[in-house]
């Protein structure tokens, strides 16, 4: 079920971790978003994911109390952003998509600045800072101007921003981007292991795929709207495509349209079949059956993420 199918008065502000109800913000004439929903519980990694221009970031900077709603309620660990901005901001880390103004500092500098902004404990912010630098994997460039640091250094050094203060709530706007595939699995373990601390985690990303390894629930976004919320579990249970490919496709073809089953020739490089199959179990007796009929297949497996799924069955319901 959405929320917004959720009647209004049944709907409670999360006493811990992120919710907006009914949120608007325009620019202008721009809608950017619009009645939009979204909860981010604590102890969950909250993936929220739509096309360019969906309003992701705009709704992310109103949660992270940067940018005053038109209308509707934010609540972050119970509080409004609105009127308690400073004890949001306490709880709250942000992570933009890009490193902004802070540029000729060094990585150092800018986590120190951070902290003293917090006003962390004085004597103890240079071991708090180190400890990030550590996380991150940046103490070797740690005094070196935060410019001259790659796109994804740059990345892990924002992240190490968002953190320093220990936040309960964590707002990353496309924190993978830019980085190479350690890196995200580095960052994949960093967020299943803060969520698992109790944190509320929300992450804007395109790369659907590796959602799926992160994320416990998504909100799908589009046009300034909330289109669908879902659980993994719920993203899983719904039906998958798989992509089958066999030394001789010839005979794969012809035992996929014996069994009655519709399929599409894949558009890879290797020639391939695809096709939907509504649960894993079904996926497991149809390679039996083909493995059984002799057909040897070379490699069976889902063709996108659960996430992926939907996000292309809300893109062809528009269509
Ligand atoms: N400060 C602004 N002034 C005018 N229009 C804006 C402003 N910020 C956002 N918009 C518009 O609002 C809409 C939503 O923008 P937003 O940046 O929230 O999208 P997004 O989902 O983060 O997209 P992307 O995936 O490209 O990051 C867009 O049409 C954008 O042009
Ligand atoms: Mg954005």
């Amino acid at each position: 079920m959405s929320v917004s199918e959720i009647p209004e008065t049944t709907r409670a502000p999360l006493a811990s971790g992120v919710s907006a109800v009914g949120v608007s913000r325009r620019f202008g004439s721009v809608h950017a978003v619009e009645q939009m929903d979204f909860e981010a519980p604590a102890g969950r990694v909250t993936a929220l994911i739509g096309p360019n221009g969906a309003g992701k970031t705009t709704l992310l900077l109103m949660l992270a109390s940067l940018l005053q709603p038109d209308s509707g309620t934010i609540t972050v660990d119970g509080l409004d952003p609105a009127k308690d901005s400073a004890a949001v901001r306490r709880r709250l880390g942000w992570m933009p998509d890009t490193l902004g103004v802070w540029e000729s500092l060094t990585a150092r500098e800018i986590l120190v600045q951070m902290a003293r902004f917090y006003r962390l404990p004085k004597a103890g912010i240079d071991a708090r800072v180190a400890e990030l630098l550590a996380l991150v994997r940046l103490e070797e460039l740690a005094d070196q101007p935060a410019r001259v640091l790659s796109k994804g250094q740059q990345q892990r050094l924002s992240l190490a921003r968002a953190l320093v203060h220990d936040p309960s709530v964590l707002l990353l706007d496309e924190p993978a981007a830019g980085l190479d595939p350690g890196s995200r699995v580095e960052l994949r373990t960093l967020l299943r292991n803060l969520a698992a601390a109790g944190k509320s985690i929300v992450v804007s990303s395109h790369v659907l795929s590796e959602l799926d390894e992160i994320a416990d629930g998504a909100v799908f976004v589009n046009q300034g709207r909330t289109v669908k919320q879902q659980t993994i579990e719920e993203a899983a249970q719904q039906g998958r495509r798989y992509a089958i490919t066999a030394l001789d496709p010839a005979a794969l073809a012809a035992k996929l349209t014996e069994l009655g089953l519709e399929f599409k020739a894949g558009s890879g490089r290797r020639p391939s079949v695809s096709l939907l199959l509504s649960h894993d179990d079904g996926a497991a007796a149809l390679l039996r059956d083909l493995v059984t009929a002799g057909i040897a297949v070379v490699s069976f497996g889902p063709a996108s993420g659960a996430l992926e799924e939907t996000y292309m069955s809300l893109e062809t319901e528009r269509k």
